[in-house]
């Protein structure tokens, strides 16, 4: 793809940033659907993230950005406006620039859910959220919004029982009990994210009946103990393209190319199990 001054700007920032797959996925869209459009990765340390905003914001062609780790709360204090969503949550993935104006928003939850919904249809199913940090509020925020009963437990109960008390929910202490009487099963703590990482909890206890998300991109003890007792699974692929499709579709008002944007990260490892991508 070659570009005229004519072209867009969008990007994602975040530190570390080379990690991330975006790029990826974005560009293939662009490119798919021949927009004059580039999405850039840009690395910004913290403490040069509102010089840094400042200076995006003030490209005459900047129209938005994706916010990861560690700048999803701290940049909502420099934008115009924040979505009511964005605000629950606590954390703005996804920047509108538009007329000079900069409009926080979040895709993760909506990703999430789009994700989810491959594999189960979560309205009423009873739902155990591991983990209480910034990735679980979004996951939390989503299936409470589409009236499944959560529960939320974390390795320190204090920061699962604030959690839950903020979005009304429960709190619970024995994740190996709560298993037992859940339909589905989801981790957003970083366990897993190394070979040697401990379990959650006896991961024995999935059954063929469970369905089991981790949000983490690779293959976890999580997911394969889940693929072995038979039950329905997914890694953090699906959410990280259903949430940036999700931002696509905010910045473009495009219907944004989903198979396209898979099929660019099967590289990377997104599942190549064709009857799981629609
Ligand atoms: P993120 O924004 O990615 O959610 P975070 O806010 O630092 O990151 O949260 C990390 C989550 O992983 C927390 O729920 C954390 O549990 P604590 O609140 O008890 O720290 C969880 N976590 C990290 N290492 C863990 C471990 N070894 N066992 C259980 N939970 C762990």
């Amino acid at each position: 793809m070659t570009f005229t001054g004519k072209a867009s700007i969008y990007g994602v920032i975040g530190h570390p940033i080379s990690h991330s797959l975006s790029p990826v996925f974005q560009n293939s869209a662009f490119s798919y659907l021949g927009l004059e459009a580039v999405y850039i990765p840009m690395d910004i340390p913290p403490e040069k993230l509102e010089t840094a905003f400042r200076g995006l914001k003030a490209l005459v062609n900047m129209r938005g950005l994706n916010v990861t780790i560690p700048h999803k709360e701290d940049v909502i204090h420099l934008l115009d406006e924040v979505s009511e969503e964005a605000r629950s949550i606590g954390a703005v993935n996804t920047i509108i620039f538009e007329g000079g104006r900069a409009k926080g928003d979040n895709t993760d939850w909506v990703g999430f859910l789009k994700a989810l919904r491959e594999i189960v249809e979560p309205e009423d199913k009873r739902a155990l959220v591991l983990g209480a940090g910034g990735a679980s509020r979004a996951v939390v925020y989503a299936l409470k919004r589409v009236g499944a009963e959560v529960f939320i437990w974390n390795r320190t109960y204090e920061k699962a029982r604030k959690l839950a008390d903020e979005f009304g929910l429960k709190a619970i202490r024995d994740a190996e009990e709560a298993v037992k009487r859940m339909d589905i099963i989801v981790n957003t703590t970083s366990v897993g994210l190394k070979e040697d990482d401990p379990w959650l909890f006896d991961y024995r206890l999935i059954r063929p009946d469970h369905t089991v998300v981790d949000i983490i991109y690779r293959e976890t003890h999580l997911v394969k103990m889940a693929k072995q007792a038979g039950a329905s699974y997914q890694t953090g692929f699906p959410m990280l393209v259903y949430q940036g499709a999700e931002s696509f579709r905010l910045w473009t008002g495009c219907e944004p190319p989903l198979k396209i944007m898979k099929k660019s990260l099967s590289p990377y490892g997104y599942p190549k199990d064709c009857s799981r991508i629609p």
